[in-house]
């Protein structure tokens, strides 16, 4: 019934899907010339990483949820997929990844 609301729907997947691609491949690894230097580059890439995770994990409790905790890496990774295979969690498998590294990172066992 209403064809124009799907194409709507279609374009806007498309430009999460393309906006997540570039995301990821639109990182330090394609620095040139005039990019940061590579360790201020890594910062950038972290904190980066970090408002993902401050955005997307404060959205349903308080962040002291997540940050009082040390987990292994596959800890996290299943504890992020868990959070953002639940209803409206507006956490994609990509940010979901790259959360789940974040975590590992910073608050690794
Ligand atoms: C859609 C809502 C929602 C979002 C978004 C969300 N959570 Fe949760 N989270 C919950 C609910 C509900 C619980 C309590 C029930 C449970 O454990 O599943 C919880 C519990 C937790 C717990 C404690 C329980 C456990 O399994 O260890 C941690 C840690 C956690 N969340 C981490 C995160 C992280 C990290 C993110 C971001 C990637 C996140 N959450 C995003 C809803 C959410």
């Amino acid at each position: 019934m209403c064809p124009v609301k799907a194409k709507l729907l279609c374009l806007t997947l498309a430009i999460l899907f393309l906006s997540a691609f570039l995301l990821v491949s639109g990182g330090p690894a394609g620095a040139k010339d005039d990019a940061p230097p590579k360790d201020q580059a890594a910062q950038n890439g972290q904190s980066a990483d970090k408002a993902l995770f401050e955005k997307r994990c404060s959205k349903c409790h308080g962040l002291d949820k997540v940050t009082a905790k040390k987990e292994t890496p596959e800890a996290w990774n299943a504890t992020v997929q868990k959070m953002a295979a639940k209803w409206f969690s507006g956490i994609s498998a990509e940010e979901a990844k790259a959360i789940a590294a974040y975590l590992a990172k910073t608050q690794g066992k």
